[in-house]
């Protein structure tokens, strides 16, 4: 089946969509992304997502594409026009072309933002093999910008995280800046040590997870105790467990870091208790 995507107003086969050369999200990474998940073909935290684009558009001075209501409507028929159970919804707002490369921001009454969505179908998301086995991590410099609450598609260094991970035989890397995890490469980071879950607090530092936020208040609400504090990858070794948080793989177990197995080298009891919690929940609330 040819997958239905949506540009600027228009569902269209993903054959026939076009964004121009000069779009300054392809020229200039000048674009901002959210990606939610869908479970149950319904949409996991929507409201959530709809706010931080709200917030990174804001914060580049960039203009909204479209409104909540209308955002809402594109998510839902692109997941009911290809059939998504599991998988995710992925949309990119760029600041548009101008036909032309320049490095001044465009008249934005003149050149209006580019909006693009299209869906992924991962059957089996929920259900995953790789949280059942847990993620083996390396760490990495952070060397990314400054501004990694905004949710922009400067994911270069990211992908290399990822690259780098693969070619030591793991999955996923976490970066450390000045001495501190900051988070993973598409996701935030957590060490469990003594039944208390510590995390690094909000800030420019890292992106303000929105399966983070919703994790943490369920993690409080089953009495879990939790300390938003900084932490070094050596103590993330000595944890009893660890995970990461995604909208795109949820609450993920880490059995290793730098090849140092944490505990018994199997996913830890507070990461798959909030694994369960968290899909439990989410699929209750999903719209
Ligand atoms: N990544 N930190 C970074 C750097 C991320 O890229 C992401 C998400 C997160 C987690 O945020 P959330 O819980 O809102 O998904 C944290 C998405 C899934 C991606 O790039 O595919």
């Amino acid at each position: 089946m040819t997958r239905t995507v949506y540009v600027n107003g228009e569902y269209l086969p993903e054959t026939e969509a076009k964004v121009s050369i000069f779009d300054r999200g392809f020229l200039m990474a000048d674009a901002v992304y959210e990606v939610t998940s869908v479970l149950d073909g319904k949409l996991i935290d929507f409201e959530g997502h709809a706010v931080r684009l709200k917030r990174s558009l804001d914060e580049l001075g960039m203009q909204e594409a479209c409104s909540k209501e209308e955002l809402l409507d594109i998510h839902r028929k692109l997941v009911e026009v290809n059939g998504i159970v599991e998988g995710l919804v992925y949309l990119q707002v760029t600041r548009g072309s101008d036909g032309d490369r320049d490095f001044v921001f465009p008249d934005p009454e003149i050149t209006k933002p580019t909006i693009v969505l299209f869906t992924q179908n991962k059957p089996g998301l929920a259900d995953s093999p790789a949280a059942k086995k847990g993620n083996k991590i390396i760490s990495i410099d952070d060397i990314r910008w400054g501004r990694r609450d905004i949710k922009t598609v400067q994911l270069l260094y990211p992908s290399m995280g990822k690259m780098m991970a693969k070619a030591a035989g793991a999955d996923d890397a976490w970066l450390i800046e000045d001495g501190y995890v900051t988070e993973g490469t598409s996701n935030n980071a957590y060490l469990v040590k003594g039944g208390k879950i510590v995390t690094r607090p909000l800030s420019t530092d890292i992106l303000h997870g929105i399966t983070r936020k919703a994790v943490l208040r369920m993690a409080e609400e089953a009495q879990m105790e939790i300390e938003e504090r900084l932490f070094t990858i050596d103590e993330a070794k000595e944890a009893d467990e660890a995970f990461t948080t995604s909208a795109s793989a949820f609450v993920m177990p880490v059995v290793e870091i730098d090849g140092v197995a944490l505990g018994d080298g199997t996913p830890g009891p507070i990461a798959k208790r909030l694994r369960e919690i968290y899909l439990d929940e989410s699929r209750k609330a999903a719209i």
